[in-house]
């Protein structure tokens, strides 16, 4: 097959190609640490010009791995010199805000950050909220139906996109801009595009679904002993508070005495010793009733022997230092890398039950010479572990991944919360999904991209 870039140069012009050592020059992923491996990489300015690309690509048989900021933690934009890398950062507008229905139309390629700040000054939020909102885009939002701090309030990115506009393999554009809450006009083929990290069609445009700003924001951290009152302390603020609990974050406590205490990178709220570390928030209408509503939850709490200590923010750089802590990549990376990430979901009460069991088949095999870091997003009933054996090697990498997925099997978990599969997880996903599923899903993907030309290798 002729290599089609020369034509795919003249689709998108010398701006929209960058081949060669330019291309090496750029990161492969959000650490920096490795660069770009494609053979070029492709910036279209619209789905026009995309869906050209894609149909010299499907002529050519060229594969393609879509990226947006590169900040997946499932190797989902890894690429090799056999892939054109299409990249969205020349798609950045907001093209429309509407204050009363209350949406937002973007390109695929706008930062999280960007639309949060376009929604705020119109007193509305885009209710995605992630750590890596300066660099992550939308389209890969979208493209891994990310999760992140307020799901147990507003859902995940699927609950928060109401059109999707993509292009398919062949150059077909489908355009399921929908922008109503509901719609029953027979398949949501939006929902095709969501979490399909990029496998089944490149996300190009978006109606996102805004909420009305909150005017109070009360958060708290609490250090709590063990994982039952960690339960009772979920089960109380969430009777008390309903739907004004917006983040319900759980850090065990490794996990905050490494950042808040150890790394001495930040202001520790609490001091460490306690078992876990609970950042509860509530954001509402009413500054007065929504504080006095958390401050008489924290009350409870101690009436009722379910807290230790406990500290309220008082004002917004407070909050945000308390985030800080659980939001931290660095300090994690420099303590545990090389080391193995995951993001299960499993029933919360027995959470503990699994972490327990997790470490003790990790001792059996490491001893003392194995880390491991657990925190999450608890309220959604997802964890985050990171386990680092020493010695480092990729036959140890397999086995704790092996311990870690075997003893889920046993909890009906989920081997992917938030994250995707790219191709860090495939192997594992037989351990979430039944052979009939990814029947299904293979059927999906050979009818939507019938040569494979989409992410692949990723997923399945
Ligand atoms: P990329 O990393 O560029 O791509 C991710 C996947 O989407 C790849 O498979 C890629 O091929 C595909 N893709 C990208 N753009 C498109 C497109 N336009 N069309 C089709 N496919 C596309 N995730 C959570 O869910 N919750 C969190 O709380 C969270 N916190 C994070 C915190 C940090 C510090 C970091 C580094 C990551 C975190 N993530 C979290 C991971 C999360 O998946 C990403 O941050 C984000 O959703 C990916 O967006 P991106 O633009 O960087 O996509
Ligand atoms: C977080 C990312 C890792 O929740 O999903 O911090
Ligand atoms: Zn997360």
């Amino acid at each position: 097959m002729p290599d089609p870039l020369e034509a795919i140069r003249a689709v998108v012009g010398d701006a929209g190609l960058i081949t060669g050592e330019a291309v090496r020059a750029r990161p492969g992923d959000w650490s920096g640490r490795t660069s770009c491996g494609a053979k070029a990489v492709v910036r279209p300015r619209d789905a026009a010009e995309l869906a050209e690309v894609m149909k010299l690509c499907t002529a050519a048989r060229q594969p393609v791995v879509p990226a947006g900021g590169l900040t997946g933690l499932a190797h989902g934009a890894d690429a090799n010199e056999a892939d054109v890398m299409i990249s969205f950062e020349r798609m950045r507008a907001i093209e429309a805000i509407d204050p009363v229905a209350m949406t937002m139309t973007v390109e695929a390629g706008v930062p999280l950050q960007a639309v949060h700040e376009a929604a705020a000054e119109q007193g509305l939020i885009y209710a995605v909220d992630l750590g890596a909102r300066g660099s992550c885009t939308i389209g890969g939002n979208i493209a891994t139906n990310a999760g992140g701090n307020s799901v147990i309030r507003y859902g995940m990115t699927r609950e928060n996109v109401l059109g999707v506009e993509a292009v398919l393999a062949d150059g077909t554009i489908v355009s399921s801009m929908n922008a109503m809450l509901k719609n029953n006009a027979a398949y949501d083929l939006k929902q095709l595009f969501i979490g399909s990290e990029g496998t089944l069609g490149l996300v190009t445009r978006a109606v996102l679904r805004l909420r009305p700003a909150p005017t109070s924001e009360a958060t708290a951290i609490l250090a709590i002993k063990d994982f039952e009152n960690v339960k009772r302390v979920f089960g109380l603020a969430s009777k008390r508070l309903g739907s004004l609990l917006s983040s319900f974050e759980v850090m065990w406590r490794e996990f905050y005495e490494l950042v808040a205490v150890e790394s001495r990178k930040h202001q520790a709220p609490l001091p460490g010793g306690h078992g876990f570390y609970v950042i509860l928030e509530a954001t509402g209408t009413d500054d007065v009733r929504d504080a006095a509503m958390v401050e008489a939850l924290l009350a409870e709490c101690f009436e009722r022997g379910f807290a230790e200590d406990a500290v309220l923010a008082a004002s917004k750089s407070q909050r945000n230092a308390i985030w800080a802590i659980r939001e931290e990549s660095e300090v994690l990376i420099k303590a545990l890398a090389p080391g193995v990430m995951f993001d299960v979901s499993l029933p919360l009460p027995r959470m503990q039950e699994f972490v327990t069991g997790m470490r003790a088949a990790l001792a059996a095999e490491w001893g003392d010479d194995v880390r491991s870091l657990v925190y999450g997003h608890i309220g959604d009933s997802n964890l985050h572990l990171i386990v680092s054996p020493r010695p480092w090697s990729d036959a140890a990498k397999k086995r704790v991944e092996e311990i870690v997925y075997t003893q889920l099997g046993g909890f009906g978990g989920s081997m992917s919360a938030e994250h995707g599969v790219g191709t860090e997880k495939r192997e594992w996903l037989h351990v979430s999904r039944s052979a009939e599923e990814i029947a299904l899903m293979k059927q999906l993907k050979a009818l939507l991209d019938p040569h494979g030309l989409l992410n692949r290798g990723k997923v399945l």
